[in-house]
């Protein structure tokens, strides 16, 4: 799978997401619409984005009962996009169930990937909270064979963590990493931050970066030093 950049559209209208992409004039970036726009504007802005010629990774993060699920994803599937998810903790036959209400009538569909355990959660809650009693490497490597088992594409996770789920999973086991800064750049509300020099170098496949390019002062120039730092 070819290294790519995915931006995050974090905008809470279809005002803000379409001035934002409307600068971006000769390139057309893989985007990333997160609950916040999705539940904002429902999903004409998938099928309008979608008419705009975007890729586009859909991150709603399903975890429930697997005929709900099936029947979710296959709704998602109708809307063309490239990449959706999922939580791991929804268990094997969560995930097969996904995959089953993705695949269209032509046998095509979306990438699935899985979240394994957020970033947000730290190895401490993790333990204490979900009584998983194992390190947050172990937990990350085991939830993603699980995902992998189940058929699905790849994970979300840390670019610290992308070397470990490459090792158990294979190196064509996609790694869809956020928590991306530049060197020089602000890290605001994130923890485990990395450049995307670094993510190339630690095995991520892409790359999800929001403020960087969406708060830059020319997201434009952002998303190409992006690009420049780990596509090519
Ligand atoms: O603005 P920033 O680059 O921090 O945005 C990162 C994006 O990736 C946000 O949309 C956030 O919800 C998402 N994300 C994350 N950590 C995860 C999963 C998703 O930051 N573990």
């Amino acid at each position: 799978m070819k290294r790519d950049v995915i931006i995050a559209c974090d905008f809470n209208s279809a005002e803000a997401v379409y001035s934002f992409l409307d600068k971006f004039t000769d390139v057309k970036p893989f985007v990333k619409i997160g609950m916040e726009l999705f539940y904002a504007e429902g999903p004409a802005i998938v099928r309008e984005i979608k008419k705009r010629g975007y890729k586009i990774f859909l991150d709603l993060k399903l975890h429930d009962i697997p005929t709900t699920v099936k029947k979710s994803m296959a709704v998602l599937s109708a809307l063309d996009v490239d990449i959706v998810n999922l939580h791991v903790a929804g268990t094997s036959e969560m995930m097969k169930a996904a995959l089953e209400g993705l695949t269209r009538p032509d046998g095509t569909r979306p990438l699935l990937i899985a979240v394994t355990q957020l970033t947000s959660t730290s190895e401490e809650r993790m333990q204490k909270e979900l009584l998983i009693n194992a390190t947050m490497e172990e937990t990350v490597a085991h939830y993603a064979l699980n995902a992998k088992n189940s058929g699905l594409d790849g994970v979300v996770c840390s670019p610290l963590e992308a070397g470990i789920v490459a090792k158990a999973c294979g190196e064509d086991f996609i790694r869809v990493t956020p928590g991306i800064r530049f060197a020089d750049g602000d890290v605001g509300d994130q923890v485990r931050v990395t450049t995307p020099a670094k993510a190339k170098e630690l095995g991520a496949t892409f790359i999800v970066v929001g403020r960087p390019i969406t708060a830059a002062d020319d997201p434009v120039a952002a998303y190409k030093r992006c690009v420049e730092e780990f596509v090519n």
